[in-house]
């Protein structure tokens, strides 16, 4: 008889939704396993006010088959407008807020470059116990693309954090050990953990004379070490880390092998079903569901979900591509072989 396990319903704490007929293909991956998934606003146009992160929650609702709640960050800049903000935080309009340093990713262009213009977001931020969600990685000439998190680390989120001591931190998809130590040492940062970042290594991206555009994403995948301590952060039951899968699908014309690739991977169609393979591995498939669905909703205070999935211990092979009218979107793990799946 196969193995089973089930486990409470999870909730996806970032994952990119896009627009158009690619958030008509792709919400419905999100929603058929998890209660709430944190929307990422770094859409065409950025969500940076009240009015387009209602709008965007509405059309997120409407393309999904299954009822979930998505929740939406304001897109920090230092134009916004300040009392907007401030209603939208205090209305829980939005959930919390996001920052892209600028040209860090994918539409980030409208991000910050002057952490200092921010202050008075984050002070409301502060004030209202409203979440920092923050992609980690400080962008200069003279920065390597691997040491983008710890130069971030040590630059800005330290000053975020002396100027603001009572601001709740979310550092995502956290990608090196160092990052992983910084959270584990500091009061009031916790960090999500993508399935790639503890699946992959640079080697499986950065070819002798290209890159694997699929396994291209921001931050970039480090080192064996950097996989290992991301591997014990998530599996060992440690409360200040939990799901985030950051499934990012871009057209597949839109990924190339070389640097001018857009980052981002897509595997909102398997992504638990690797969580369950990688705590699996770690001999911690019974901490599974307090880093999917407990240390999240507990950390962000909402109710635990009521509702419970089912996976089964079953090999299975991820297709190659999910498609739609004339999308195409290369899958996460395509063609490989997958030994866990949800059942119901
Ligand atoms: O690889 C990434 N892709 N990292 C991000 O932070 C953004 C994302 C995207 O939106 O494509
Ligand atoms: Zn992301």
């Amino acid at each position: 008889m196969s193995k089973s396990i089930e486990i409470i319903q999870p909730d996806d704490w970032h994952v990119h939704f896009r627009e158009g007929d690619m958030l008509e293909m792709v919400t419905n991956f999100s929603s058929r396993i998890n209660k709430r998934c944190v929307a990422m606003p770094n859409t065409e146009i950025p969500i940076t006010d009240t009015n387009k992160a209602s709008s965007y929650k509405e059309l997120l609702k409407k393309a999904s088959d299954n009822i979930f709640e998505p929740l939406i960050p304001c897109y920090l800049n230092e134009n916004l407008d300040l009392e907007d903000f401030r209603t939208g935080i205090q209305n829980k309009v939005f959930f919390g807020s996001k920052l892209y340093p600028s040209n860090a990713t994918t539409n980030s262009s409208h991000g910050v470059s002057d952490i200092s213009k921010i202050f008075k977001f984050l002070e409301i931020l502060e004030a209202e116990k409203s979440p920092l969600l923050i992609h980690g990685e400080k962008v200069a000439n003279d920065i390597d693309i691997f040491d983008r998190e710890k130069y971030f680390i040590d630059d800005e989120l330290s000053l975020i954090r002396k100027k603001f001591p009572f601001l709740k931190i979310t550092l995502e998809h956290v990608s090196t050990a160092y990052g992983v130590n910084y959270i584990k040492e500091n009061e009031n940062i916790v960090g999500t953990i993508t399935p790639h970042h503890m699946l992959l290594t640079k080697k499986d991206v950065f070819l002798d004379d290209s890159i694997n555009p699929h396994h291209f994403c921001m931050p970039v995948v480090k080192n064996e070490s950097d996989l290992i301590e991301l591997r014990n952060a998530a599996c060992h039951n440690n409360s200040k880390f939990f799901l985030g899968t950051d499934s990012a699908p871009h057209p597949i014309h839109l990924k190339k092998p070389d640097m001018s690739s857009k980052p981002g991977i897509f595997s909102s169609p398997c992504s638990i079903e690797l969580y369950a393979e990688i705590f699996d591995q770690e001999n911690a498939i019974h901490n599974l569901e307090i880093f999917c669905s407990i240390n999240g909703a507990k950390h962000y205070n909402f109710p635990i979900n009521d509702r419970k999935i089912k996976l089964e211990k079953k090999e299975w092979i991820m297709s190659d591509l999910s498609s739609y009218k004339d999308i195409q979107v290369k899958n996460f793990y395509a063609n490989k072989k997958i030994n866990w799946k949800v059942v119901n």
